[in-house]
């Protein structure tokens, strides 16, 4: 044990001197400035204030600009316009003592005021160059207004569809949650920090935020380790090899020990094993919502917190106002906040901020950068890339631009919640309501009638939580029936209806778990009725998160799922109806047949009594439901397009491989259809045989390529020893010897398959 803790320190020690090597100007000037620093300052960087009330010509006079005078803030976030960052951020430089300038954080989350598709409608793009493009605009955006921080890429894998945030991260797969974070990361950090168009990443929720019991926000997670390490951790882990600057620790506690003072995966896990080496800020009051957690008093809390790995302490203060006495008390020591101090001045010198303050507030910028035309029309494409097709029964959609189309329903002209959770920077009332897109889409070519048919729920305090940050969608007093009536009316004088329902924009995010997956109860019964007119009817469906849709795929000829698709979200989701985008969006998340299957997830165990039938009838004493089948309604993958794709021809280039080698995989996919169209070509394999149990799939591969009619393309992949890995009873990162299937096609039921083996 001993000999192991003194490794761990040399290896520390190590660590901070190739560290100092590769950057020896930023040690110099750091270690300078913080021989200047009086405790207090110090103390002082680890505080991250909001900016709480401070508007442009009030900075002066606030309690927060007193505390940056004093030197006892080390960065502000969520103040929007760059006017008033550099008013604080002169505070800082003319007022304080060692002019030390501040980070200006934000949730920068799915773009600034050009605003892409919430995370999860982004991830269904499996389109990693679109994603990351979305982060560089989104940071250019943002820094144009002054924020050099954002509190993005949210990972956090989830196979919990009650939990409202997972409609902020990229779902259920490790793998594909990894290559999301690298790009994300990529994105808005560049490969030059300095520059003034990236900003700062913070890679949240470390760790298992997504994994909350019972679905409920904030609540216990508790999971083993070879799960944490397998399924959970890998998206982390890829956002800092990426070179993330700052992780954010999540509100939950692993283990029994609240993240944010969990010694064991602050320092341990991140910075051991990983090798991080930016700063780790807390989320909003954990530090104080540790006592709540019946952990210890707030300077217990805080040193804890500290000693765990934990450098800035958001909104909570605990640092600020406790630190001092536990030093004097012996509860830390000044070596581990000179630790901290250190990583956030790093930071801002990485950032450019000690040569130039202002950088990030060139006024100019703001005027010429943000909401652009050009971002404009990059978030319309990357939106229609992010819709998944889950029915087109006989080819319904796309829809002729003629005739009268009819739409109705509660989210149709909606344009304050396009933009989706956690929006915070966009203005609202800029974004693209369907109406408005499908208007400006069809010119004088079609007629198109509207109306709301209904409410988004008959309870009207649920609607007013699920359209709270203004996000309404204008409640409206008439009765049920005078709704339904006014939308009969249109719809039977129309060719086709066009039914826009499902969730609002705050129906999902922080603070948003549902017991019910299902559509709203008065939604449903629209829906039901404008079917019963006869005329065909198109679902848009509006979502943060899987919902159970058995009664709309049973009665539906064609659905359209397009999440909140941002700003431009109405002209992109005109731009798949009417057939201009073919849709190519997968999910990346299971849709369940029922709220009683959750967690469902393709990468499952086999268990040793798995259903011995395809056809989900019952087996007694096998694994299985005695009142629903066990797979879900739309699997992880899935997604149409208006053409069709064949696969066929999976070859191997050997049927065994030794660990230096490695597997070539090809398979030819034919576009059979009538449409030019993309398809997300998807590889799984199974580890036949292990040490421990593992998931009857796993994506290991995938490729996005767009494939004119009629055309044929090769597809290549390739798989080496690294992909076989995975942590095994002793967390060990290895790959077993011995048999391995391999499936290639649309999605997580993949037909076609092989077998190879891996060697010695
Ligand atoms: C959220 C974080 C967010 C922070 C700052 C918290 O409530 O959990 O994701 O970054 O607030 O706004």
């Amino acid at each position: 044990m001993k000999l192991q803790q003194n490794i761990s320190i040399l290896l520390l020690i190590v660590s901070f001197t190739i560290q100092a090597q590769q950057n020896p100007a930023r040690e110099k000037f750091v270690n300078e400035l913080m021989a200047k620093m009086t405790l207090d300052e110090k103390i002082g960087q680890l505080n991250l204030p909001t900016s709480g009330d401070i508007t442009t010509g009030q900075a002066n006079s606030s309690n927060i600009a007193k505390k940056i005078e004093e030197g006892k803030v080390g960065g502000l976030f969520n103040i929007k316009s760059v006017q008033k960052i550099k008013e604080v951020q002169k505070i800082a430089i003319e007022k304080s003592r060692l002019k030390i300038p501040l980070l200006f954080g934000m949730d920068v989350i799915h773009g600034y005021e050009t605003t892409f598709p919430i995370p999860l409608g982004l991830s269904s793009s499996w389109n990693m160059d679109l994603i990351k493009r979305s982060a560089q605009i989104a940071a250019q955006e943002a820094s144009a207004d002054g924020i050099n921080w954002t509190f993005s890429p949210m990972v956090d894998i989830s196979r919990e569809p009650r939990w409202g945030r997972v409609s902020e991260g990229s779902g259920e797969d490790p793998y594909l949650g990894s290559q999301i974070a690298k790009a994300m990361v990529q994105g808005y950090q560049g490969d030059d920090l300095s520059k003034n168009n990236t900003i700062l990443s913070c890679v949240k929720h470390f760790a298992l935020y997504g994994a909350p019991e019972a679905g409920r926000e904030y609540n216990t997670v508790d999971m083993s380790r070879i799960r944490m390490y397998n399924d959970y951790f890998p998206p982390y882990k890829a956002a800092v090899d990426a070179g993330v600057s700052s992780v954010m620790a999540s509100f939950n506690e692993i283990d029994g020990i609240p993240a944010t003072c969990n010694k064991w995966l602050m320092t341990d896990v991140l910075r051991k094993q990983w090798g991080f080496k930016g700063f780790v800020v807390t989320d909003y009051t954990a530090i104080p919502e540790m006592s709540e957690h019946g952990i210890g008093d707030l300077q217990t809390v805080s040193a804890l917190a500290l000693k765990a790995g934990i450098e800035m302490d958001m909104v909570g203060e605990g640092f600020l106002t406790t630190l001092k006495k536990s030093l004097d008390e012996g509860k830390v020591t000044l070596t581990e906040i000179n630790n901290a101090v250190k990583l956030i001045l790093n930071a801002k010198y990485d950032l450019g901020l000690f040569q130039d303050p202002y950088k990030y507030c060139d006024l100019n910028r703001a005027k010429t950068e943000i909401f652009t035309k050009s971002n404009r029309a990059e978030a319309r494409k990357i939106a229609s890339e992010s819709m998944v097709l889950l029915k087109n029964k006989n080819q319904l959609l796309p829809l002729k631009k003629s005739g009268t189309i009819a739409l109705i329903g509660p989210l149709a002209d909606a344009k304050e919640n396009m933009a989706g959770t956690w929006s915070v920077a966009t203005k609202q009332e800029n974004s693209i309501s369907l109406l408005a897109g499908m208007k400006s889409v069809v010119g004088t070519s079609a007629k198109i009638l509207y109306a709301k048919g209904s409410n988004l729920d008959d309870d009207a305090a649920l609607e007013e939580r699920g359209t709270m940050f203004g996000k309404t969608l204008h409640r409206d007093s008439r009765t049920k029936e005078e709704l339904l009536n006014e939308a009969l009316k249109i719809a039977i004088h129309s060719d086709v209806i066009v039914a826009a329902l499902g969730e609002s924009a705050e129906l999902s995010g922080e603070c948003s778990s549902r017991t019910n997956l299902e559509i709203p109860q008065t939604q449903k019964e629209l829906l039901q009725a404008l079917l019963k007119t006869g005329k065909p009817v198109v679902l848009v469906l509006f979502n943060g998160r899987p919902l159970v849709l058995n009664q709309e795929n049973d009665t539906v000829p064609a659905i359209l799922d397009v999440w909140f698709a941002g700003s431009e979200a109405g002209l992109a989701i005109a731009d798949v109806l009417f057939g201009d985008e073919n849709p190519s969006g997968k999910l990346t998340i299971t849709f369940p047949r029922s709220l009683g299957q959750v967690p469902i997830y393709y990468n499952h165990k086999n268990t040793g009594r798995p259903l011995g039938n395809k056809d989900g009838v019952f087996e007694k004493f096998k694994s299985n439901y005695i009142d629903e089948r066990n797979e879900p309604l739309f699997p992880f993958g899935y997604g149409l397009s208006y053409t069709t794709f064949e696969y066929s021809n999976l070859k191997i280039s050997s049927t065994k491989i030794s660990t230096s080698q490695t597997l070539k995989v090809t398979v030819d996919v034919v576009n059979t259809g009538n449409f030019d169209g993309k398809e997300v070509v998807q590889l799984y394999i199974r580890d036949l045989v292990g040490s421990v149990t593992r998931p009857v799939r796993e994506l290991k591969g995938f490729q996005k390529i767009a494939i004119k009619k009629g055309e044929k393309q090769t597809v290549t992949f390739q798989i080496t020893e690294e992909d076989l890995k995975f942590y095994n009873s002793d967390l060990q990162f290895v790959a077993e010897p011995g048999q391995f299937e391999i499936f290639v096609g649309s999605n997580s039921n993949a037909e076609l398959k092989t077998l190879f083996e891996l060697g010695q």
